[in-house]
């Protein structure tokens, strides 16, 4: 008869089970002995999965180059910092590159194993880590891009967000506590009133609210994507003040998720199932008895109450004298050199701080006036524009086939291309968010859009090309929901005539 043990191993899906084997974080001590053997040689569990908690994900598309997930709290790198990534990038020549992601982060692209071990010393030396950045960890956390500089900022996030970092990577260096969550976690912080972050679609969502005249956070929870299933973050019925509570609360929680959490399926593993299976009442019960404290009732209604902001332009900062500027950078796809000369333009200009956002865009913080009319003259803003066309502007995309094993179609240049084609034709007022991902995982987001464009396989005259089914209704903001499918199976080919009638019937576009 088999053992307990064996019935158990038996039941736990593949993922569960090679987790159980070894943790992820366990492969941080063999990062040496890989770089002498090489990847070819490397478990292939080690190396297509365990990587992944230390930021290090194998790419089948390019085997032997891999993409380096960092972490980037609140999406804030110094100039100093963004020039290590850089040189990091440059010695790969035309390989090397970087992509700002939809959670205000950066990956590196082909990146060689053996040059790991050299490369997270810079990372280490430079206060960057890339730990716990992938799989089943907690993601980059989010806050508003301008925390800190906004003058109708609520609360400024960026130590809160770097805290709740530490503690969870205990500052970095990995920490077993949190390596084995059932599945990926994605945490937000919110001090604005434009729910920069998308509050609706984390775990864990932090947006500001009043209670009694004092200020703090309402908390949300259980917002995510999968293939099979979206839902938007409920209220967990819960206020906190914006200190060390929001850690408490987020280990609390995070600890309930990893001892609590299904495993068996992992289609059925996001925080959102256990909610549905507890109630968000006993779920709540759970997070105060490993508190340890009542938890306090949330206030009655949030703060979130503007429309969402981009960011791209130039704006006065909350701090007299000082601007910030938002560069579009166009599907956020960055070079070695664009790195280097974000980096010199933060020092020569602003205070030597560059700041990503959750729309793959880049903030020069902190530029005096007296230096505005020259920064803004630099030749890199002919690149990274801060009046962009209107469709270009709103524009963001997944990885898509270049990279991505999981793609169904090419996303970032055919997005780029569309964009521009579309801008080229028609006149609109206000911009229109398109966001394009490349197969069903949702990476790029499509059901928070205006128009969100999902990759698929499509017939068409007897052959197979490729498509995308089409999402719309997605808001941002305030009152954010999100966006359902309303068509299947557009040959990509045929995309420009269907978005050419979608704008102009439904969002004012006016033909040039
Ligand atoms: C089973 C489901 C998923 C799988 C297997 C998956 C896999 C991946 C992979 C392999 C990448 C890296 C591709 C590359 O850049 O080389 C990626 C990127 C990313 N994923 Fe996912 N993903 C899944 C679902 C999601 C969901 C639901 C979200 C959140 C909405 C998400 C957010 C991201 C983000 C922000 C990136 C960075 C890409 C970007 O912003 O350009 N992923 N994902
Ligand atoms: S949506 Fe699909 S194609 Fe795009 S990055 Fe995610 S897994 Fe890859």
């Amino acid at each position: 008869m088999p053992s307990v043990e064996s019935e158990k191993t038996k039941v736990l899906n593949k993922f569960e089970k090679f987790k159980a084997e070894k943790d992820g974080l366990d492969v941080k001590d063999e990062l040496e002995h890989f770089a002498r053997i090489g990847w070819e040689a490397v478990d292939k569990t080690d190396l297509e999965h365990r990587l992944k908690w230390l930021g290090i994900f194998y790419r089948p598309v390019t085997p032997g180059k891999f993409m380096l997930r960092m972490r980037t709290p609140n999406g804030i790198l110094t100039s100093q910092q963004l020039r290590v990534l850089a040189e990091i990038v440059q010695r790969y020549g035309t390989d090397g590159s970087a992509d700002i992601t939809t959670r205000q982060n950066i990956q590196l692209r082909g990146i060689r194993l053996e040059d790991i071990p050299d490369i997270f010393q810079q990372l280490h030396s430079a206060n960057m880590t890339s730990m716990q950045s992938g799989m089943d960890n907690v993601r980059n956390i989010t806050g508003s891009p301008v925390a800190g500089i906004d003058g109708d900022e609520l609360i400024d996030t960026r130590q809160l967000v770097q805290q709740v970092q530490d503690m969870i990577t205990n500052k970095g260096e990995g920490n077993y506590a949190f390596t084995n969550l059932p599945r990926k976690f994605n945490i937000a912080i919110e001090g604005g009133r434009d729910n920069s972050v998308h509050a609706e679609i984390n775990d864990i969502a932090f947006v500001p609210a009043y209670k009694d005249g004092q200020l703090g956070f309402n908390v949300l929870v259980g917002g995510f994507f999968s293939a099979k299933r979206c839902a938007a973050a409920v209220p967990l019925n819960v206020w906190v003040t914006p200190n060390e509570d929001v850690v408490k609360l987020s280990r609390a929680i995070l600890t309930v998720y990893r001892d609590k959490g299904l495993r068996a399926n992992r289609q059925k593993s996001r925080l959102m199932w256990l909610i549905d299976e507890l109630g968000i009442e006993k779920f709540r019960q759970l997070v105060e008895e490993e508190l340890g404290t009542t938890l306090s009732a949330a206030a009655e209604k949030d703060e979130i109450d503007w429309e969402k902001r981009d960011r791209i332009g130039v704006y006065k900062q909350k701090q007299p004298g000082l601007n910030y500027v938002g560069l579009h950078i166009p599907v956020g796809r960055l070079q070695a050199e664009d790195m280097f000369d974000l980096s010199r333009l933060a020092e020569v200009y602003g205070s030597g701080e560059v700041r990503l956002t959750v729309e793959q865009n880049a903030i020069v913080p902190n530029i005096p006036d007296e230096n505005l009319e020259l920064f803004l003259a630099e030749p890199l803003l002919q690149k990274f524009a801060i009046a962009p066309q209107v469709l270009e502007r709103a524009l963001v995309s997944c990885t898509g086939a270049q990279f991505c094993n999981f793609a169904l179609v090419e996303t970032k240049s055919r997005a780029l291309a569309l964009a521009k084609e579309l801008d080229a034709e028609l006149q609109m007022s206000h911009p229109v968010r398109i966001h394009w991902t490349g197969c069903p995982n949702s990476c790029g987001q499509p059901q928070v859009a205006d128009i969100g464009l999902m990759g698929t396989k499509v017939r068409k005259d007897g052959k197979t090309v490729e498509g995308v089914d089409l999402y719309m209704g997605g808001k941002v903001g305030k009152d954010a929901r999100l966006g359902t499918c309303v068509q299947k199976g557009i040959p990509c080919e045929d995309l420009l005539p269907v978005l050419r009638n979608i704008l102009i019937k439904d969002f004012g576009a006016k033909v040039k």
